[in-house]
């Protein structure tokens, strides 16, 4: 297996299985921190840098979090506008990272442009981690959520796993990428304006994910093992930001999990959403046995300690 320690996080394409397993298990290592809300000292002499080009909640917080369990320390940006990047100077990626790998020992990146933390990474002397770079790759939260998926139901292996909303979005390349490891099958629904290019599927193809593309919910719904969520109604992800508009479209039928829709769902069956959601997610399923959103949240927090102890070279 490839070290770990001082690896840029960019893609899970060419992630390979072991490399999975590896990190669940570091995950499970360090999960009771987290559940019994210790900070450790394993990352005392390490600082983690966020350098966020687009609005996050979980992303960020749940790195800072991690890095905070860890004993280490925390400096950044969460809004570019208020950094040289994001005003008149426009200073480029390369420039800013040459400053930013002096304040610290790993970098997580956020970007509304494909490829940027990729672009970070020719010029960073220490590790740099995707958060998320327009509809890229979002991979660090596709990890949580197979890590969830193992420690859940004790296995990726053999599961129908329904991707339902936009797939030109960012985690459901990762996930489309990651499952070519697993033997599992990835079941594409999405509004026809939203589905998956054709240069993805082609990558999927080729990397041998097995996968199929349905229409409507109630196709799929009594096989799913795994319900995996993105938002229909959602803003624009090439964008460094934008604003609710007065008026947006609702999330038809087709695309929507409600209480009704998991009547018809197996008993075991589990519900993900990385979150943010709209009206693709009705509350009224928060009080069901299959929502797991919120255990995937607490897991951002774990499978990031996993992530920076691993990059960092404290955990092998
Ligand atoms: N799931 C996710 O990426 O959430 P944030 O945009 O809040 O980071």
């Amino acid at each position: 297996m490839r070290s770990f320690a001082g690896r840029d996080i960019l893609s899970l394409k060419g992630f390979e299985r072991n490399e999975f397993e590896h990190l669940f298990q570091i995950a499970d290592e360090l999960e009771p921190i987290a559940r019994e809300r210790r900070n450790v000292d394993l990352l005392s002499e390490k600082t983690l840098v966020t350098a966020f080009y687009q609005p996050s909640t979980r992303t960020r917080l749940a790195h800072e979090a991690a890095m905070h369990r860890l004993g280490g320390h925390v400096t950044g940006f969460s809004d570019a506008k208020m950094t040289r990047a994001g005003d008149f100077y426009q200073e480029s990626i390369k420039d800013t990272v040459h400053m930013l790998e002096y304040y610290g020992d790993v970098l997580v990146m956020r970007h509304f442009q494909q490829g940027a933390p990729h672009e970070a990474a020719k010029w960073a002397s220490i590790p740099v981690i995707n958060a998320g770079d327009g509809w890229g790759e979002h991979p660090t939260q596709v990890l949580t959520d197979l890590y969830t998926i193992q420690s859940e139901m004790g296995s990726v292996d053999g599961k129908t796993i329904v991707c339902i909303g936009d797939h030109r979005m960012r985690t459901m390349h990762s996930i489309g990428y990651a499952l070519s490891q697993f033997d599992a099958e990835m079941v594409i629904l999405s509004p026809e304006e939203m589905s998956p290019l054709p240069e993805f599927l082609a990558e999927l193809d080729e990397m041998g994910t097995s996968y199929r593309i349905v229409e409507h919910i109630d196709q799929v719904i009594a096989e799913a093992d795994v319900i995996y969520m993105e938002p229909v109604v959602q803003p624009d992800y090439t964008a460094s930001r934008q604003e609710k508009q007065d008026e947006y479209g609702l999330t038809p039928a087709n695309y929507q999990i409600t209480r009704e829709v998991m009547k018809k769902a197996k008993g075991d069956s589990i519900v993900l959403h990385s979150l943010p959601r709209m009206d693709e997610l009705l509350p009224e399923v928060d009080q069901l046995k299959h929502a797991r959103y919120w255990q995937e949240a607490y897991n951002g927090v774990v499978m990031r300690m996993a992530l920076l102890a691993s990059v960092l070279g404290v955990m092998e």
